[in-house]
């Protein structure tokens, strides 16, 4: 079974309402059949009748709830809360009504604050900035998190490294600006995506060009600072570094390398050093070893809300919201 199989059929033994915005396009509309058809999740798709007239065409999405934004009955309770927490970032109730049916995506995360829904997906047609602002602005981090980042799931055709070609990839998408204290989180929350995605046993690899202080630079010392803060932060994961790919991965190269590390040698879930490094990371291994890059999923928020590549396919569509729906399963327990 693959790695996608067993997500859906997971997210199918207790199911999850799972937002989406994005009725300007049919994408949304075909992804919405299958997820129904199989069971997935149930569904709220957002949109004014002539916009779900419009792209649904040809789609049977009759088991979905369709909230219109400009006449649902819990719009009111919606801008309210709107306004509750942003009222200290000058949101009036008028701005908030504006934005709310201007940008679907705050409908939506006002529709899992308020606890209509369990999560949502977004970003076939809006950028991962536009997609995952309203996230950060309104449900914000879990309790204890400074900062969301993004992963990808990476399923590695004939791999014998990692959990036989099974990865977590991490931060491929969110911050800008990483320093050490974000890194160490960053190693905690990613252990944890792997643990939930997977079902196996994380061993985080902290990446740089140098292995075990082979190399001397600023940047090494960043990654160094982070293996200290993440190993004294999550005791009972195993994180080590700084390591170079080769010797995460390859056990002959992590034993030479790093002899002493449990790590090395083992490792399946990388946390890249910056956010070129793992933007550019995810896309080689996609594109050169022809692995399925599932993601980016964002960790870290205090609700599952996703991020979907403008490129992507309906059937990509349909995993993502498989694995929101994992993730709100967790939340809820
Ligand atoms: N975690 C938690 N909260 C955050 C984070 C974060 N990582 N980043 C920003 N925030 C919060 C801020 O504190 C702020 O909250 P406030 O309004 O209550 O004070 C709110 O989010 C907005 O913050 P801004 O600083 O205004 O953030 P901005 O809107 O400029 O950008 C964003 C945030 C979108 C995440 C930005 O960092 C970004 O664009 N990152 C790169 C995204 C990207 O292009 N990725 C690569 C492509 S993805 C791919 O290839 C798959």
């Amino acid at each position: 079974m693959s790695i996608m199989d067993s997500l859906k059929a997971k997210a199918k033994a207790d199911k999850k309402t799972i937002v989406l915005p994005e009725s300007m396009d049919k994408r949304t509309f075909a992804a919405a059949e299958q997820i129904l058809k199989e069971g997935i999740a149930n569904l709220v798709i957002i949109g004014t009748p002539d916009e779900i007239a419009e792209n649904s065409k040809g789609y049977d999405i009759s088991g979905a709830a369709i909230v219109d934004p400009f006449t649902d009955p819990n719009r009111q309770k919606y801008i309210d809360k709107f306004v509750e927490l942003r009222s200290k970032k000058g949101v009036t109730p008028e701005a908030a009504e504006e934005m709310m049916t201007k940008d679907y995506m705050y409908y939506a995360c006002l529709m899992c604050k308020c606890g209509d829904a369990d999560g949502a997906v977004s970003g076939a047609c809006h950028s991962t900035g536009n997609t995952i602002r309203p996230a950060l602005q309104l449900l914000k981090t879990k309790p204890g998190i400074s900062s969301v980042s993004g992963f990808f799931l990476m399923e590695v055709p004939d791999c014998e490294f990692g959990d036989n070609g099974l990865f977590v990839f991490a931060d491929c998408a969110v911050n800008t600006d990483l320093d050490s204290a974000k890194l160490a989180e960053i190693a905690g929350l990613s252990a944890e995506s792997f643990k939930m995605f997977t079902g196996g046993e994380p061993k985080v690899a902290m990446l740089s060009y140098s292995s075990m202080g082979s190399a001397k630079h600023d940047d090494v010392t960043k990654v160094a600072d982070a293996v200290k803060m993440a190993q004294e932060r999550f005791p009972e994961i195993e994180i080590d570094g700084e390591l170079q790919l080769d010797a995460a991965l390859v056990p002959s190269v992590g034993e030479l390398k790093a002899p002493q590390s449990k790590v090395a040698g083992h490792a399946n879930t990388l946390v890249f050093p910056s956010l070129e490094a793992g933007n550019i990371g995810y896309k080689l291994v996609q594109r050169l070893a022809k692995a399925e890059a599932y993601g980016p999923v964002l960790q870290g928020l205090s609700m599952p809300v996703n991020d979907l590549s403008r490129g992507c396919f309906a059937e990509d569509i349909v995993g993502v919201v498989a694995m929101t729906a994992v993730q709100a399963q967790l939340a809820s327990e």
